[in-house]
């Protein structure tokens, strides 16, 4: 039982790697075919995503009156300049507490499975409860309670959601908005869409690299250059405390290590990089990558040192920079 969906699993990553070969040739093919376009998020039945609630949830997410201490807001640590994350190797949470992993970045967490490095959040509204009552150090009735005091929030959850704040619509809110967290178009869309002077004829040799040579794709799986699956890379190795990762959630040994692939999309204004935000530049996590990782036993065995050149390295390198996201953003006005 477990042989065949594994094969298939295979079959498909090998197939994606052909046609992708194919589409740099035609990078300009119909839009319908192109190969890093973005499909639709999938919202859950009992929250679907609505524009109202986006916009609340926009609200939300920059209102430090959510948080125990009335000073932090989710954006502190997720920043849109820094790709939805925060710049620092480890953050701290509202009330002070330090993290032991790095900060991710939002977005194209929509199209995700689990959430958290390790998958221990099954959808993303647990996830988001989760973050409300831990980073943010938040009793979700009494923050509620301070929410539903405010007229303009007041009348605006009436409108969304029928009814006046609680716990399970700021958090439907909050979920619906991160849903909506689609990397927008990036010089490398544009390429792909037909205008050939969106990117260098560095990143489209670097995109070559990534696809062939490289092996990146074979986790960083277009549209989103993610599979959303847990692999041991090698950062644990050799630390005195080794975090167990995705290991100490499903219980599998051989998941000991593991932690979910990173969206590359927007990767590089999101630095420093790696669940223990280990590499500061983009080029030393790529450099890192294509030299196969670090040396753990329990590694991936689809993760092999690819033998780039420096050159390749930089091409890569600029390939994943035209992966940044131009949408525009503006916060809105707190009520
Ligand atoms: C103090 C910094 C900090 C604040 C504030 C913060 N986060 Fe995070 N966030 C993190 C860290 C660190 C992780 C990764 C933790 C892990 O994987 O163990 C994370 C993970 C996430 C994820 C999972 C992403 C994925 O790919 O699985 C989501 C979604 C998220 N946060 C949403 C929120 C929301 C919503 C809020 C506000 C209620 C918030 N965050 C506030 C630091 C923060
Ligand atoms: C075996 C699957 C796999 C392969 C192959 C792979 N990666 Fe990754 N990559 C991951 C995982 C898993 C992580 C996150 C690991 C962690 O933090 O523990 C990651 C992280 C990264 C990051 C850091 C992203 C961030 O936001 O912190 C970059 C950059 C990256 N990979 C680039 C590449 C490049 C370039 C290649 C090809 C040379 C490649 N990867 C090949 C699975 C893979």
């Amino acid at each position: 039982m477990n042989r065949v969906p594994r094969m298939v699993l295979f079959g498909a990553a090998a197939a994606m790697l052909l046609a992708s070969c194919a589409a740099v040739d035609d990078a300009a093919r119909s839009d319908g075919a192109r190969l890093s376009k973005l499909p639709p998020v999938v919202s859950p039945a009992d929250n679907p995503t609505t524009p109202d609630k986006v916009a609340l949830g926009a609200k939300l997410w920059i209102d430090p009156r959510l948080s125990g201490s009335g000073k932090t807001a989710c954006t502190a640590c997720h920043v849109r300049d820094k790709g939805w994350t925060d710049g620092l190797v480890l953050s701290q949470r509202d009330n002070g507490d330090a993290n032991t992993r790095h900060t991710p970045t939002m977005y194209n967490v929509g199209y995700s499975t689990l959430f958290y490095w390790d998958g221990r959040a099954p959808t993303l509204e647990a996830q988001v409860l989760a973050a409300w009552r831990v980073q943010i150090s938040a009793d979700p009735a009494k923050a509620v309670a301070t929410i539903a005091a405010v007229p303009g929030y007041a009348s605006e959850f009436q409108k969304v959601f029928g009814g006046p704040p609680s716990p399970d619509t700021v958090v439907k809110a909050l979920a619906a908005y991160l849903r909506a967290k689609v990397s927008g178009p990036s010089p490398w869309d544009r390429y792909e869409m037909g205008d050939k002077t969106a990117v260098s004829a560095d990143a489209q040799a670097g995109f070559q690299v990534f696809m062939g040579k490289g092996r990146c794709a074979v986790c960083h799986t277009p549209p989103v250059y993610s599979d959303f699956n847990f692999h041991n890379i090698g950062l644990e190795a050799g630390k005195a405390k080794p975090d167990p990762g995705r290991g100490a959630i499903s219980k599998k040994p051989e998941e000991d290590r593991s932690f979910k692939t990173p969206t590359l999309r927007s990767v590089a204004i999101s630095g420093p990089y790696f669940h223990d935000g280990s590499r500061r530049t983009l080029e030393d996590a790529v450099r890192y990558m294509a030299g196969g990782g670090g040396n753990d036993p329990g590694k991936s065995a689809m993760l092999v040192d690819a033998k780039l050149t420096d050159a390749e390295i930089r091409q890569v390198v600029a390939f994943l920079t035209a992966l940044t996201s131009t949408e525009p953003y503006r916060a809105p006005t707190l009520p």
